[in-house]
């Protein structure tokens, strides 16, 4: 096992993870629903991550649903003790694929058993809540939903709580009402909306964790990026990680593959040195 990944090591809350984690949502089938066309792939990709040294890995009921966390469950339980898994409730799905939310405290609590069953768990690590809908953070209270996943922290059956999909000012409700130890949003090389939270939470010791790293499903493309990529003989991935990594101490990697050779190209090329005449061309993308 390496312990060497780049970015090296964060503490969420109590828990010491990789900075390089690895997202499973793209394990399960087409537009994040059904099983996976491969199944013993999905598989070697989870096994492969935790070989790799990887101790993140996000996760969530509503994606397949059941179905990324029964394949997690099947590829590394009984889990290492140093690996965490991260979970997030807020929205189920509907029969065509959508993602309708589900906020109300009777539909959290159920989302959060539903974890605990099919990840195979007493206890979840980190549990984000996830907020506004597929086209985005919406500004509205929290408050009601937050303090539901409080009441099942109190009980015992989540280590740390976190916010997805939030504006500045529901990351803001979240802590006045309890501790949060990350921020899951949207956020790569070309969509900077959330620059100055990434720095305050940074001044706060929270983690944030870019949803979307490589563009999701429409690949991060920009002239300036592909020409820093042919400069340093690598990839756009890779250069898309590694300046995430680069871009601030407190940001968490979870980029998504179902493939174990895009997983291993990742871990590598995330580790290139980025100088700075790269970083000003790089910051020229999506402002
Ligand atoms: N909180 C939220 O609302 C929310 C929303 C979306 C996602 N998430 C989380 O964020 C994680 C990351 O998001 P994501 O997986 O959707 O997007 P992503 O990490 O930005 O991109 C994944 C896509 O990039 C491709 N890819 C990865 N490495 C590659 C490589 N080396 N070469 C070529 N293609 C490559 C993958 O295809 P291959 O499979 O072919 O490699 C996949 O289609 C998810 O797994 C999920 O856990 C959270």
């Amino acid at each position: 096992m390496s312990h060497s990944l780049p970015g090296g090591t964060w503490t969420l809350g109590d828990l010491t993870v990789t900075r390089f984690g690895y997202g499973a949502m793209q394990l399960a089938g087409p537009w994040v629903m059904g099983p996976p066309a491969d199944r013993d792939g999905a598989l070697a990709v989870l096994r492969e991550a935790v070989a790799l040294g990887i101790t993140h890995i996000d996760t969530a009921d509503a994606y397949g649903p059941r179905v990324t966390n029964e394949l997690i469950r099947e590829a590394l339980h009984p889990y290492p003790e140093s690996l965490h898994i991260v979970t997030k409730v807020g929205a189920t799905r509907d029969a065509r694929g959508g993602w309708p939310p589900a906020r109300d405290p009777e539909s959290l609590r159920r989302a959060v058993h539903e974890n605990l069953d099919s990840l195979g768990l007493d206890v979840l690590d980190l549990v984000n809540l996830r907020l506004g809908n597929a086209e985005g953070p919406r500004p509205e209270p929290i408050a009601e939903a937050f303090e539901t996943l409080v009441a099942l922290q109190r009980d015992g059956l989540i280590r740390h709580l976190g916010v997805s999909n939030a504006t500045p000012e529901q990351v803001a409700e979240a802590r006045r009402i309890a501790p949060i130890a990350c921020v899951q949003n949207m956020y790569n090389l070309a969509h900077r909306t959330d620059d100055a939270l990434i720095d305050s939470l940074a001044a706060e010791g929270i983690a944030y964790v870019p949803f979307f790293p490589l563009g999701g499903f429409s690949p991060v493309q920009s002239a300036a990026l592909s020409a820093v990529a042919a400069r340093l003989g690598s990839t756009p991935m890779s250069v898309a990680l590694a300046w995430l990594l680069r871009r601030s101490p407190n940001i968490l990697l979870i980029p998504g593959t179902s493939s174990v050779a895009h997983l291993r190209e990742n871990v590598a090329g995330a580790a290139l040195t980025l100088s700075a005449e790269d970083l000003a061309e790089l910051d020229t993308i999506g402002r």
